[in-house]
């Protein structure tokens, strides 16, 4: 039996995050670069808004790992949502001060004032909106003083349009949002990806009516559309191994993302 391609197709969907890959989209690119150099500039704050799924982590994560030959630059991926904690955290890594027992921010800025620091760090926030109002307001105290640099990333919802308002309208120097993709990005997003793990022949598969109807099915969110061509590999590695005559490995049926679609849900039953 000729080997299961569709296995390693299955597993370049998964939902994870992780720079080395990262898919290049023109129109994203375009974005990023200007968002990278607008970090070397001197002013206060950066903002990532979109819906869950658009990709701000694996942008956060991309930028983590470009600055790092240049920068002092820390990410912190999961939320550090109890105070003493988070300030702890900053005080351990830029300052290099380890901290026994609470640390508020008044005591975080007494330490900070006290140190004259070369270079400014960047601390890069994911999932920011899950930290609290109290917290959000200290962290642009801090961008306030130039001494740390914040990027952030954001959902983009009416609450966090909210916290944009009160807390960073007058500070944020650049903000941008990140959405789905477009069809033509997503064919390019699908095929690039299983090309990077060395599946050509899944990739050629993919032919425009194929991705329109994915498209119609995720409008393009890189998360739901992940989702569905796990499950679509997944039912695709099945037949092969078990009816290998069923399928046809020209292009992608119809069918079967109809079929995976209602399993993962993009379509009601
Ligand atoms: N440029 C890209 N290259 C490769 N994969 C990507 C890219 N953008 C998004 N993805 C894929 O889409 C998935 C969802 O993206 P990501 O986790 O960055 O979204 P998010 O905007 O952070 O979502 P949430 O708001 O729920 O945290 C990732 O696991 C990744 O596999
Ligand atoms: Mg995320």
């Amino acid at each position: 039996m000729k080997s299961n391609i569709f296995k390693n197709s299955k597993n370049v969907f998964l939902d994870i995050v992780n720079t080395e890959d990262y898919i290049q989209i023109d129109r994203v690119s375009k974005m990023y670069h200007s968002f990278k150099d607008s970090v070397n500039k001197p002013l206060k704050m950066l903002l990532l808004y979109g819906k869950p799924g658009t990709g701000k982590s694996m942008f956060l994560t991309k930028l983590y790992h470009d600055l790092l030959s240049s920068r002092i630059v820390y990410l912190y991926q999961t939320p550090i949502l109890d105070d003493s904690e988070f300030f702890k955290t900053l005080a351990k890594d830029i300052l290099d001060v380890k901290y026994e027992g609470d640390l508020n921010f008044t005591q975080f800025m007494k330490i900070l004032d006290n140190r004259l620091l070369d270079y400014v760090p960047i601390v890069l926030l994911d999932e920011a909106q899950l930290y609290s109002n109290f917290l959000i307001e200290k962290i642009r105290l801090l961008s306030d003083t130039r001494k740390i640099k914040f990027v952030i990333t954001l959902h983009k919802t009416e609450k966090e349009d909210l916290i944009a308002k009160e807390h960073f309208q007058t500070r944020i120097w650049d903000s941008i949002e990140l959405k789905n993709a477009s069809a033509s990005e997503l064919k390019v997003y699908i095929q690039k990806k299983l090309m990077k793990a060395n599946c050509f022949d899944s990739a050629n598969m993919f032919q425009d009516s194929s991705v329109k109807l994915i498209y119609n099915l995720t409008h393009g969110n890189y998360r739901d559309t992940n989702k569905l061509l796990y499950i679509l590999f997944d039912i695709y590695s099945h037949y092969h191994e078990n009816n290998p005559t069923k399928i046809n490995t020209i292009s992608i049926s119809n069918k079967i993302i109809e079929m995976a679609a209602i399993h993962t849900g993009l379509i009601h039953v």
